[in-house]
């Protein structure tokens, strides 16, 4: 293992991505983020300037696989969290981008890590509860996930095909994480972010409408920020997929904790029926075995957290007035 470990996290300016980011400064690295956008609204929001500081920046895509090649090179990196992705809607309107960056883009990262082996022994990378469809039985199998409804769903699971080959064919070491409904500061985009738009628009005392309803699991975003750095020490042999071991919670509860945290907006947060299309609970032993003890923070807390960091933020902007 090299002395000082510098990881590379791909799609660093998204919710996951600021989050990964947060938890590798708090391991003690100087991590180098990796994206196409120019847009650091969520590096702003999450890290303080000391840290930010520690992130070097480096805008491209992952898609091209010289200008990544030459970013894993010029900054000496040891390890990759890949979280570059089109979310399910983006996917939905523009199937063969979506397919470029989700399905050829993985092969992109797994290709230069493959030519870097001896530097970078493995990586991290998200898959997605989408692997599943609503006919799944559940609590879903960890070993399950075969049949997903959206095209979203359909190229994360040749995401972990890729990883497999990678690992039988190249020995390239991996492990994917499955999170469900990410929320926490930084969750603004894809098919599940209405409830931490909801705590967003909470802590600005006003009410919000959730667009879906039923059961899921709810993964406060700096566990998984957290979960995924680790898992890139971790990934060091095989091509391991895990669920993310969320909270189960129905809509009902989630909006409860956010009135909990902002009794301000008591019976102004409101949500429709309709379950998501994947199945309510997913089975997740295995990550705890691959990375170790992960901080389990309860939806309660993270949903009070949440809204007071949009709190914060806000002041911060002088938008508290
Ligand atoms: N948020 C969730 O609930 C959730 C659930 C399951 C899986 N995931 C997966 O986790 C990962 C991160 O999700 P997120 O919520 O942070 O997404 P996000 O939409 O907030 O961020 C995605 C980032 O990827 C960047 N990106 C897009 N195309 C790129 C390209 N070609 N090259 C480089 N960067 C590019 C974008 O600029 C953006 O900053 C994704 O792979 C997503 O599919 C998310």
């Amino acid at each position: 293992m090299p002395e000082r470990e510098r990881t590379l996290v791909t799609g660093a300016l998204g919710c996951l991505g600021v989050w990964t980011l947060k938890a590798l400064i708090d391991l003690g690295e100087e991590p180098v983020g990796y994206d196409l956008g120019g847009d650091d609204a969520r590096l702003r929001l999450v890290l303080d300037d000391a840290e930010r500081r520690r992130v070097t920046l480096v805008r491209g895509d992952v898609t091209d696989g010289a200008q990544l090649g030459r970013a894993l090179d010029e900054h000496a990196i040891t390890r990759v969290v890949h979280l570059a992705a089109l979310q399910v809607p983006f996917c939905r309107a523009d199937p063969v981008r979506g397919a470029l960056v989700n399905v050829s883009g993985t092969v992109v990262v797994f290709e230069a890590v493959r030519e870097r082996l001896g530097r970078i022994p493995g990586l991290a990378y998200t898959s997605s509860a989408a692997v599943y469809n609503a006919a799944d039985r559940s609590p879903a199998p960890e070993s399950g996930g075969t049949a997903p409804s959206t095209l979203y769903g359909v190229y994360k699971l040749a995401n972990e095909g890729t990883a497999r080959i990678y690992w039988h064919d190249f020995d390239v070491p991996s492990i994917g994480i499955r999170p469900y409904v990410v929320y926490g500061p930084g969750r603004d985009q894809g098919l599940t972010s209405g409830p931490s738009l909801a705590m967003e628009a909470a802590a600005r005392g006003e009410g919000y409408e959730i667009a879906y309803g039923g059961r899921a699991q709810y993964d406060y975003a700096p566990d998984v920020g957290r979960a995924l750095a680790l898992a890139a020490r971790a990934a060091t042999e095989g091509a391991w997929v895990a669920n993310y071991p969320g909270e189960r919670a129905t809509m009902a509860e989630v909006v409860a904790a956010i009135e909990a945290a902002a009794p301000e907006v008591a019976g102004r947060v409101t949500f429709q029926d309709g379950q998501l299309p994947f199945p309510d609970e997913l089975e997740a032993k295995l990550l705890e075995r691959l990375v170790g003890p992960l901080p389990h923070t309860p939806l309660a807390e993270g949903v009070r957290a949440t809204v007071e960091h949009f709190r914060r933020a806000a002041l911060d902007s002088g938008g508290g007035s």
